[in-house]
């Protein structure tokens, strides 16, 4: 890993051996792009500066040949820092308005220093490691008085690149930022496909794939948070890439609310490429001195195709994004209660779960919806964070929990109010939704302002008594609507929604540093909040609602694009559909968990729970928490769905085989990956020995009749 300057032609490159990544200072002080691709060392790129070399030139009066002065500014060149109200109208990467209307900006260098390691963000969550090399580059505006810090980190050879960039407001008078994007990447060539993950509720992270187009692209969240309906990952990869095979460029953005991707083709067939908080709703005004920080954005480069973009994205979330502790070690086989009993639940029922939960191998009871203020139905008690009598007996459950040998977890969602509560009789003002119109109900409840201080405080204290009183180990928190009025609050519109998130951050911040041993996992009805912001904070996220395994084989895939099996909230559940063996196969390749009324099974079922805990226990940390994906067939395309994962030293893997539709006999040999060719192992499959190279070229033999939704979960092994 290098980062280099190179004073002689004004050129940086960021340089491991996944990427290189090149751009220069011209005659102007502009940043401008010239690559991003497979490592290419100290080639020349003196001809790849298209936008210079397509200078035009002209005679001037006195019939001496000059070339066009103002070319920099032109629309072709490959910008580094996209401006805005200039010639180039492909997409800016900041729009500030300034004191008299200028909304001109033209950023020019003025010095960089490169630096081992990487800064914190301060109020935003950002990746870390210690293997880090930063480039900072300070630019000041030609048009103002505004600064911008832009930096580039590198993480050792990870075929990452992490952009982030804060702006100053070096003037004497208030400016407004209506946009401020975390990177822009210009790239010269359009012959992309674009792949994106768009759902929603119990349907999140449906793979599509299509070829880019002229014109411009978005995926987005104006919803208050990243939301089920888009997520905000996306790849640009070669036409014909595969699995293991192609170029391709992803995007990714470590933040949890509004956001926008876009990739704009534009008449030069060159494809832009702009990531950060969606400026809809966005307008953040920046007093003298005043430091706006953007969150960060991640590029990643592959060309070992989307396997690739795959591998170093969950290398990153889990070695350089995930601040936990205990997120790499080995986790305790969770029982949630939500499915079992929803809302309907006493003290006798709960420790009736927790004893029969024991029996079924749980090590960690999480006691879902439900515990607090008067929270029988949906309709009220948010907000009402505390036992209320009657309700429970909390300390009888956890004591229960703990004599039989489990850890105890339970529910929270704090950003939300019912109006059917103590907190909002006693303040109203504590919603969002402007009092003179009728604010818009969803799940009968309200957004709480956690832009507002004294609102995350009254969250942070009311939350603390819960945590100082109880043994709690683990928390799930919750957050079940999308934001819909934004006014109601004291904070200037424009700013209500990128402060609730920085409301939110806190108060996980100021939670998880006062209680470092609780364990969290994060939820938004389901998988509405799946992304890099909430990552930092929750080493695993609910996936979905949806625990039907059939549907769970498409979302699981899907959100394995960007997300590790680690984070993947699975469970098996009490869906009918199959049996519990099936269930627990799919759950596997997550995070694994188990959720139904367990004093309803029978012996049989508790069995086949038990067997599968028994290769939770015994695999799962090394092979699926912190092991290597790949994807062997996918659902999106085929009657099959198939993946595996192969622990760091290729001693062990798991490989998961489902089909939805009946087939009958055929030829069916699945090709495995990530093997050592060299290395023997015995199989559990067919209970034979082959070296890698057998599995990888051949496949194991599934061939067999297979009847609607039979599963397969095969163990590796070094021999
Ligand atoms: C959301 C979650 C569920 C459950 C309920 C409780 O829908 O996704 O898992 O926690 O809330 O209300």
């Amino acid at each position: 890993m290098a980062i280099t300057y190179n004073a002689e032609n004004a050129l940086f490159r960021i340089e491991n051996a996944r990427f290189s990544y090149v751009f220069f200072v011209n005659s102007k002080g502009v940043l401008q792009h010239l690559y991003f691709g497979k490592p290419i060392g100290e080639t020349d790129l003196s001809s790849a500066d298209l936008g210079w070399d397509w200078s035009k030139t002209y005679l001037s009066a006195d019939g001496a040949e000059k070339i066009y002065e103002d070319n920099y500014y032109n629309d072709r060149s490959m910008a580094e820092v996209p401006s805005h109200g200039l010639m180039d109208k492909s997409g800016a990467q900041f729009v500030i308005e300034k004191s008299g209307g200028v909304t001109a900006t033209s950023f020019v260098y003025k010095k960089h220093r490169i630096y081992d390691g990487k800064p914190k963000l301060s109020a935003l969550p950002s990746t870390h490691g210690d293997d880090a090399q930063t480039l900072e580059i300070t630019l000041d505006d030609v048009y103002g008085n505004e600064r911008l810090l832009l930096s580039y980190t590198v993480y050792g050879d990870l075929g990452a690149l992490i952009r982030n960039a804060s702006i100053i407001n070096c003037g004497k008078t208030e400016i407004r930022v209506k946009r401020a994007y975390s990177l822009g990447l210009d790239l010269p060539r359009s012959d992309f496909d674009l792949m994106h993950f768009h759902g929603d509720w119990c349907l999140e992270r449906f793979a599509e794939r299509k070829p880019l187009a002229n014109g411009r692209f978005t995926v987005e969240s104006t919803m208050g948070r990243s939301s089920h309906e888009k997520n905000p990952f996306a790849v640009l990869c070669d036409r014909h890439a595969t699995e293991d095979t192609g170029e391709a460029y992803a995007f990714s953005f470590v933040y949890s609310g509004n956001f926008t991707l876009a990739a704009n083709v534009d008449k030069w067939r060159r494809t832009r490429v702009l990531l950060g908080i969606c400026d809809e709703d966005f307008s953040f005004a920046l007093g003298s001195g005043e430091t706006f920080e953007v969150p960060e954005g991640v590029l990643v480069y592959s060309d070992r195709g989307l396997g690739g973009v795959s591998r170093t994205m969950h290398d990153l979330v889990r070695n350089n994004l995930i601040t936990h502790k205990k997120a790499k070690a080995a986790r305790p086989v969770l029982f949630n209660s939500w499915e079992g009993c929803y809302l309907d639940f006493d003290t006798q029922s709960i420790l009736a779960y927790a004893e029969n939960a024991a029996k079924i191998g749980a090590e960690l009871f999480v006691l879902d919806d439900g515990w607090f203020g008067k929270r029988d139905t949906d309709c009220s008690s948010l907000g009402d964070w505390f036992v209320a009598d009657g309700k429970i007996d909390l300390k009888k459950v956890i004591d229960k929990c703990h004599s039989l040998g489990m850890k105890f977890g339970i529910w929270f969602e704090p950003e939300m109010i019912n109006p059917d509560s103590d907190l909002y009789r006693t303040h109203p003002d504590y919603a969002l939704g402007d009092g003179g119109y009728e604010r818009t109900l969803s799940r009968h409840q309200l957004v709480l302002d956690t832009s507002r201080k004294e609102v995350a405080d009254r969250l942070f204290k009311d939350m603390s008594a819960i945590l100082d009183k109880y043994e709690i180990d683990y928390i799930k928190w919750d957050h079940n609507r999308n934001i819909g009025e934004i006014t109601g609050s004291d904070t200037p519109y424009g700013e209500v929604c990128h402060r609730l998130i920085l409301g939110t951050y806190s108060l996980l911040d100021r939670l998880q540093k006062k209680y470092p041993e609780i364990f969290f996992e994060g939820c938004a009805s389901g998988g509405g909040r799946f992304d890099l912001g909430m990552l930092y904070y929750n080493p695993q996220i609910w996936t979905s609602d949806e625990t039907d395994p059939v549907q769970r084989l498409f979302i699981q895939y899907g959100t394995s694009y960007a997300y590790p099996l680690s984070v993947m909230g699975s469970h098996i559940s009490k869906n009918p559909i199959t049996s519990y063996t099936a269930k627990g196969r799919i759950a596997l390749f997550g995070t694994y968990g188990i959720e139904m009324n367990p004093c309803l099974l029978s012996e049989s079922e508790r069995e086949e729970v038990r067997e599968v805990n028994e290769i939770y226990k015994k695999y799962h940390c090394e092979v699926i928490q912190n092991g290597d994906l790949y994807r062997l067939a996918s659902p999106f395309e085929g009657n099959y769905t198939s993946m595996m994962s192969v622990s760091k030293d290729k001693s062990k893997a798991l490989v998961l085989f489902a089909n939805v539709l009946k087939e009958n006999n055929r030829y069916r040999f699945i090709k495995l990956k990530g093997l050592d060719p060299d290395k023997r192992y015995s199989n559990s499959h067919d209970g034979k020995i082959h070296d890698g190279r057998y599995y990888m070229q051949i496949g194991l033999n599934f061939t067999a009749w297979l009847e609607e939704f039979t599963t397969f979960l095969v163990v590796l092994e070094e021999a």
